[in-house]
């Protein structure tokens, strides 16, 4: 690693002890990877400079981020330092926990570390004593990561799982809040509410729905796959039993980065998946359910990095960004004529990601075409029998690319 790479991860964390030694102790923390945080256009083409995107327009954030370069070598000289054996320096995974309490609302002992949100949703589907014939409530409309771990549970032990199609494109706050209370019933002991959808982008009514349930002793899981990253987030205050998410997409964290959110009134009665020294000593709170044998610590120095790094932006801008583009995304396709936008109209309901479909072209062939035309990376939302296409814009995005992509989705709209 060049000197003035190691100045750049020294000026953004500097008490990682892992950091190779800098020779002149002065010049740390006198150089920044990033400028002062600001709104203009300089300052986001600076935050685009931070990454290896270079080919083409990368609009699926929704799957996985891109990696800033720092979080990428903070990652890599971690593991660098850690095989020669005699330079491991043991990773505060307590400090990490603490900095992601802060960033995401939650106290820090009601965290665990996971590979992302399947691990998360798994694990407490599996972790609960459900009973047979108790129903889960969920819409036809989630990924597999949230809705396959109760398929199982309930295969396994003889539960109901109920489904039912959400209103698209979603008008109302209150019309998504009743499509969940309307479809309760006497039997319904669980909600696994998606925050945002991944087939739309559409937020749901999270804070409402676990205040409505807590009411009527119903459980809710919260699939936050994407909140961490693009929305500032305040995850007790949701007042839900658990979240879990996957911090490699909009937090940009490395792939394998993934925590769960367990209710302080949860920790001691959750099952973990995962049985290793210290799985019943419930003195060990969160803790408890990420003791899953060796993992690879540098993961978790680059998930620490990515948090420096967007605190180094901060999480109220990161948002009014993110969203920013979408607006812009939005405004732009229901501009152009054959193209109907799925994602909802309301701001307030409106996320980061866009979802449309274009009369008379499929999902797949869309896909391909902004492939050959940009290259503009997508994602192709089949699942289920819908035919999205699903345009995600993060803080590596720009104006300019998002009108490119709307010509490019009006032309082939006109033309074929
Ligand atoms: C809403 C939602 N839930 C769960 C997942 C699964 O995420 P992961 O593969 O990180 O577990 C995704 C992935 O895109 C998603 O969009």
């Amino acid at each position: 690693m060049r000197r003035r790479d190691l100045l750049r991860l020294a000026a953004l964390f500097p008490a990682a002890a892992w950091l190779p030694r800098l020779g002149h102790a002065a010049e740390a923390g006198t150089t920044s990877a990033l400028p002062r945080p600001g709104d203009d256009e300089a300052y986001w083409a600076e935050v685009r400079r931070q990454f290896l995107i270079t080919d083409g327009i990368f609009m699926n954030t929704g799957t996985w981020g891109a990696l800033p370069v720092p979080v990428l070598e903070a990652l890599e000289a971690h593991m660098r330092a850690f095989e020669t054996v005699f330079h491991q320096t043991p990773f505060d995974v307590h400090a990490l926990r603490a900095q992601l309490a802060a960033l995401v609302g939650a106290p820090p002992e009601t965290l665990a570390f996971t590979r992302n949100t399947t691990e998360g949703m798994n694990v407490v589907a599996r972790g609960l004593d459900l009973r047979p014939g108790d129903e889960i409530l969920l819409t036809t409309q989630e990924h597999v990561g949230g809705r396959c771990c109760w398929e199982l549970v309930a295969a396994r032990h003889g539960l109901v799982l109920t489904q039912f199609p959400p209103p698209v494109p979603a008008p109302s706050e209150d019309a998504l809040f009743e499509a969940w209370t309307s479809h309760v019933g006497p039997k319904t002991r669980v909600l696994s509410i998606q925050h945002v959808f991944f087939s739309t982008g559409a937020i749901q009514p999270v804070r409402r729905l676990s205040a409505w349930a807590r009411e009527r002793g119903i459980i809710t899981v919260v699939d936050g796959a994407h909140p961490p990253g693009m929305l500032a987030l305040d995850i007790q205050s949701l007042g839900c039993d658990f979240y879990a998410s996957s911090p490699h997409k909009w937090l940009l964290a490395p792939k394998g980065s993934g925590f769960l959110y367990i209710s302080p009134e949860w920790l001691d009665r959750l099952w973990p998946l995962i049985a290793s020294g210290g799985w019943d000593d419930l003195a060990l709170k969160g803790d408890r359910f990420d003791h899953v044998g060796t993992r690879n610590d540098s993961l978790l120095v680059g998930f620490q990095a990515a948090v420096g790094f967007h605190n180094a932006i901060g999480s109220d801008r990161v948002e009014r960004r993110c969203r920013g583009l979408a607006t812009r995304l939005d405004a732009g396709l229901r501009a152009q004529p054959g193209v109907r936008v799925v994602s909802p109209a309301a701001p307030e309901l409106r996320s980061a990601m866009v979802s449309f479909e274009v009369d008379g072209r499929t999902g797949t062939e869309m896909q391909q075409r902004l492939w050959a035309m940009g290259p503009v990376r997508v994602r192709h939302v089949g699942e289920d029998n819908l035919d999205y296409t699903r345009l995600s814009t993060h803080i590596y995005n720009t104006p300019d690319e998002v009108d490119r992509v709307v010509g490019m989705v009006g032309e082939i709209a006109r033309t074929g």
